[in-house]
């Protein structure tokens, strides 16, 4: 099967099968990463640019080093050290970058829909690596790889998303994924975090942990992004914590054999205490492994690979 796409821009529009599809080719290249010697031929010849107008280091590092394990050439730029200091456009950057003939351009910006802008007037594949709050889809397609390889499957799951609804990117991929492959999704997080009208997406909203997270089988965390913050919308951080923290008072009320998930990176002691973070439950380090794999899926894909 092939995927009959020029870029991937957001869960919203990836259909079931097509999601199967990337899951099933991630599942394929999780060995090459176990192997001595890491790398296969398959788009030797080939040219990635990773375009980070927004700091990363799992998103950046696993496209990067999923681009090498598939010995194409990669390319990284961050905004903060190029041109775009002398005050250069982003359609002016990516024209540019379009100009020396790569051929998949890896965008994450602060800005929703910039990776889409790019897609409509670029000829190469576009990557969505993080565009403002708007999606992530990359990190959905990695989170669902994990829920799939540990549990067997995602339809029928209950799945708890707490923290900073409004400000993630990752809980408004998640939920296009998660509720498109069959998962019972509930949101979490103090009022003012919660954007209205979010049950139109097919979710149910609890105000309190407590609620979200009793008989869960997954609990994915979310950091506070402040970054995105421009109000104060809580009144301190020990608040939160008071209120919305994962801890081991309350994991008590999910299932016995609960899995915990964070994107990272992880502000400890606040959404999430660390004995939950590296405990038995927590599967957030095989989320970062599985993001390699799901990149390369992606890059083989978007290149023309058949699965
Ligand atoms: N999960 C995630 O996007 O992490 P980075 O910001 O480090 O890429």
């Amino acid at each position: 099967m092939k995927l009959n796409r020029k870029d991937i821009l957001g869960i919203q529009e990836l259909s079931v099968e097509e999601i199967n599809l990337i899951l099933e080719t991630a599942d394929s290249f999780i060995e090459v990463s176990t192997r001595e010697i890491k790398k296969v031929p398959t788009l030797r010849g080939k040219t990635v640019i990773n375009l980070f107008y927004e700091a990363s280091t799992r998103t950046r590092t696993s496209f990067e080093i999923a681009a090498k394990r598939l010995s194409a050439d990669t390319i990284n730029i961050s905004a903060a050290t190029s041109s775009v200091v002398k005050g250069e456009t982003l359609i002016d950057t990516a024209k540019n970058l379009e100009a020396m003939n790569p051929d998949i351009i890896v965008i994450r910006h602060s800005a929703a829909g910039a990776p889409h802008m790019l897609a409509g007037i670029l000829r190469q594949s576009v990557i969505n690596a993080g565009d403002g709050a708007h999606e992530h889809p990359t990190q959905a397609l990695l989170d669902m790889m994990t829920i799939r390889a540990k549990k067997g499957g995602i339809a029928g799951l209950k799945v708890a998303i707490v923290g900073d609804i409004a400000h993630s990117r990752v809980a408004r991929s998640n939920i296009h994924g998660l509720t498109k492959m069959g998962a019972q999704v509930s949101v979490s997080g103090p009022a003012t975090m919660i954007p209205r009208g979010i049950e139109k997406m097919g979710v149910v909203v609890h105000m309190s942990i407590e609620e979200a997270i009793r008989d869960a089988d997954i609990i994915m965390m979310l950091r506070i992004q402040t970054e995105r913050e421009t109000q104060n919308i809580f009144p301190s951080l020990r608040e939160y914590a008071q209120y919305f923290s994962l801890n081991r008072k309350n994991i008590g009320l999910a299932r016995k054999d609960v899995l915990i998930m964070h994107p990272g990176p992880i502000n400890r002691g606040v959404e999430i205490s660390s004995d939950l973070a590296d405990g038995p439950h927590s599967i957030i380090l095989d989320q970062v492994t599985n993001g390699v794999a799901v990149r390369m899926a992606l890059l083989y894909l978007l290149t023309g690979g058949t699965s």
